[in-house]
């Protein structure tokens, strides 16, 4: 018998990942094992682990038709690699498996419901029709459900697209049943939500139209529920147009405070008071889960379909994740922190307290490419800060730059990349104010990427560093303010 795709992809991974070497990977980030990934998928706890698929193409490590690789980790932060659990080879999936998540099914088999892209069945002109799909595995292996497609567009309300319909988030009730929310398309091409429900997690019936975008855009991998007394819905809108012969394309992750209905039944939310989760250049497609102790915990696909080509040349694989954030809703804001579990990890301490600095600025200590730094900048009084510049990971020409302007409660991150000048976007800012006469920063570093926590998690930046030799933190102020730095290396 002929190998099946499955086969194919499991021996590929298998050499190209072993042929990677460490200290090309990030030392506490999940990269591609080979090839290329975006979105994480399915990210559950079952058996005992953490489980995390992601989007990816083994083969070249840009995207191709999408399979669901894996990995199993028992901190959230070291992962091994499982082998890839799902190829394209079906008739309404052989475009690509596309996004989708997990649950457990009541006889104790891990259940995962993903986007199948047809290649029969299209429109024309339109690409492949999109539907729901079930695998159902134990944890290593997953087989496709004979019963497949599950849920298909003739089951959406009248005019929906049939090729805009995707990544199924799915959970489990308390009373055993099963719902899930999905992107889907209305006829007028305007973003809808759609809540199915399930008692058995096989067959699948819709309910309602939870949300609908005023604009144009899709909006993809929806994810809602309960967090602290309030609704919370997560979502990623990619808004592809044309601009004369070239597709434009813009994306954003938005967050939206409403209330839900038992169990996320139903939301009730304000559609234009979307919020953006991250501020950075690199975040997209979060998707979360609660922890055996309860814990709300989102990653994301840390780069954005904007900010593709910032790459290091030669580098065999393409694409990670952010590292886990604890969520929580204070004062109707999403308030996102990095997981305990990172605590863990931190090695080697260096310590300045009350140091004033103004102009260029380098304190000593502050090098190293894997750190978790604590950053408290205080204004002195009788003294003008009138901008901060933080470098991170800077080689002398390249860096990414976190620049703070307290009249304007404004900070922007910037990525100083010349040889790079492909991506549009190189600046994002955000509003970002002094608490006190006092700016709180917590900075994640790993070899390829700086997320940067403000005041205790009301705001981050997330940005990609794809370069070699940058190292560590640096100053240039105009004005002069104190610090208190903490820095540790990470192990
Ligand atoms: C989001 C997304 C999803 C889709 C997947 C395809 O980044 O566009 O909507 O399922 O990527 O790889």
């Amino acid at each position: 018998m002929s190998e099946t795709k499955l086969e194919k992809a499991r021996a590929y991974e298998e050499a190209a990942g072993s042929k990677v070497p460490a200290d090309l990977r990030p030392r506490y980030h999940l990269s591609s094992r080979c090839g290329w990934m975006n979105d994480p998928n399915g990210f559950s706890f079952y058996g005992g682990k953490y489980h995390m698929f992601y989007q990816y193409y083994p083969y070249d490590n840009k995207w191709g038709p999408m399979h669901w690789a894996h990995a199993e980790s028992s901190d959230l932060l070291h992962w091994e690699y499982l082998p890839v659990i799902l190829a394209p080879e079906e008739d309404y999936d052989g475009f690509g498996c596309f996004s989708g998540s997990c649950e457990t099914l009541p006889d104790g088999r891990h259940l995962a419901i993903y986007t199948g892209v047809a290649h029969s069945r299209t429109i024309p002109g339109k690409g492949g029709t999109q539907t729901q799909n079930i695998a159902i595995g134990d944890g290593l292996n997953y087989e496709k459900y004979a019963g497949n497609p599950v849920i298909t567009p003739e089951m959406l309300p009248e005019g929906s697209s049939f090729t805009d319909f995707r990544d199924p988030k799915i959970w489990r009730c308390k009373d055993g049943s099963y719902r899930t929310v999905i992107a889907a398309m209305d006829g007028e091409g305007h973003g809808i939500i759609v809540l199915f429900s399930s008692e058995d997690g096989l067959t699948w019936k819709f309910e309602n139209v939870l949300a609908h975008d005023t604009e144009e855009a899709m909006w993809e991998c929806p994810d809602i529920f309960d967090l602290d007394g309030a609704g919370l819905f997560l979502t990623s809108q990619l808004n592809e147009y044309w601009q004369g012969s070239v597709l434009a394309k813009e994306c954003k992750t938005m967050y939206f405070v409403g209330e839900c209905g038992e169990e996320v039944s139903s939301f009730t939310f304000d559609e234009t008071s979307g919020r953006p989760i991250d501020l950075g250049l690199d975040f997209y497609a979060p998707q979360t889960m609660v922890t055996p102790d309860g814990r709300r915990i989102m990653i994301a696909w840390m780069q954005n379909w904007v900010s593709l080509g910032n790459r290091l040349p030669g580098l065999p694989w393409y694409g990670q994740l952010t590292a886990p954030r604890e969520l929580h809703v204070r004062d109707g804001n999403l308030i996102q922190n990095p997981a305990r579990e990172l605590l863990a990890l931190r090695g080697e301490k260096t310590e300045h307290r009350d140091v004033e600095i103004s102009g260029n600025a380098k304190l000593e200590g502050l090098d190293g490419r894997f750190s978790d730094i604590e950053l408290t900048i205080r204004e002195i009084p009788g003294k003008n800060l009138d901008r901060i510049r933080v470098n991170l990971l800077d080689d002398g020409k390249n860096c990414i730059s976190v620049v703070f302007i307290p009249s304007q409660n404004k900070m922007v991150v910037e990525r100083v990349f010349p040889e790079f000048g492909k991506t549009k976007i190189t600046q994002r800012k955000g509003t970002v104010a002094m608490k006190d006469g006092k700016l709180d920063l917590r900075i994640l570093l790993d070899r390829f990427s700086a997320e940067v926590f403000v005041n205790d998690g009301e705001a981050v930046f997330t940005t990609c560093m794809y370069t070699e030799n940058g190292d560590g933190v640096s100053f240039k102020v105009d004005g002069s303010c104190c610090v208190d730095v903490v820095k540790y290396d990470m192990k």
